[in-house]
């Protein structure tokens, strides 16, 4: 019980809900050791990641080249508790993907940086149906 009361509160701080994007180092530290974060957390937090490089590729002049085929385990991968996969979410996993795939297409007529936006803006599209609480994080993808 004590362990499941935990976790609710742990995923009201860091989960999809949370608004508080930063906490102190202190809290962070004690929190993350129990915090067990659900196969769709680390692929998102995976995502963002690249997608960080992918930015930073594109800003320094390059194209990015290979689209990265684990972003396919948007569609299986396990959500945390008390969510679940519904025709919103299935929905909005492929937008994302057919999006992504477009910043990895050579010589296309549209922008470099507009194909990556619009594909952040999917990110951010379907963190607005259920997700709000990492949008802030999120938004700092958009190439300005
Ligand atoms: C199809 C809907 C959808 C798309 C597209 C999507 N997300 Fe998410 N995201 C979610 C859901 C749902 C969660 C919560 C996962 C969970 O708690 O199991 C989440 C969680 C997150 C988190 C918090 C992870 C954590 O530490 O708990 C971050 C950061 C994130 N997403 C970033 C992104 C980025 C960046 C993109 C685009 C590259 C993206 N998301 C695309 C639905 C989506």
């Amino acid at each position: 019980m004590r362990h499941i009361i935990c976790t609710i509160i742990l995923m009201t701080l860091f989960g999809c809900n949370s608004n508080k994007e930063e906490q102190t180092k202190d809290d962070s530290k004690i929190v993350y050791d129990m915090y067990e974060p659900s196969e769709m957390s680390l692929l998102m937090n995976e995502m963002y990641d690249y997608n960080l490089k992918i930015k930073e590729e594109i800003l320094a002049g390059e194209i990015p080249k290979e689209f990265p085929l684990d972003f396919l385990k948007i569609h299986t991968a396990e959500l945390s508790e008390f969510k679940s996969r519904n025709e919103t979410f299935k929905s909005f996993s492929t937008l994302f993907i057919n999006a992504e795939r477009e910043v990895f297409k050579p010589n296309d007529s549209i922008s470099i940086e507009s194909r990556f936006n619009n594909a952040v803006g999917v990110c951010i599209s379907c963190h607005q149906t259920e997700c709000t609480g990492p949008i802030p994080r999120i938004k700092k993808l958009l190439i300005q």
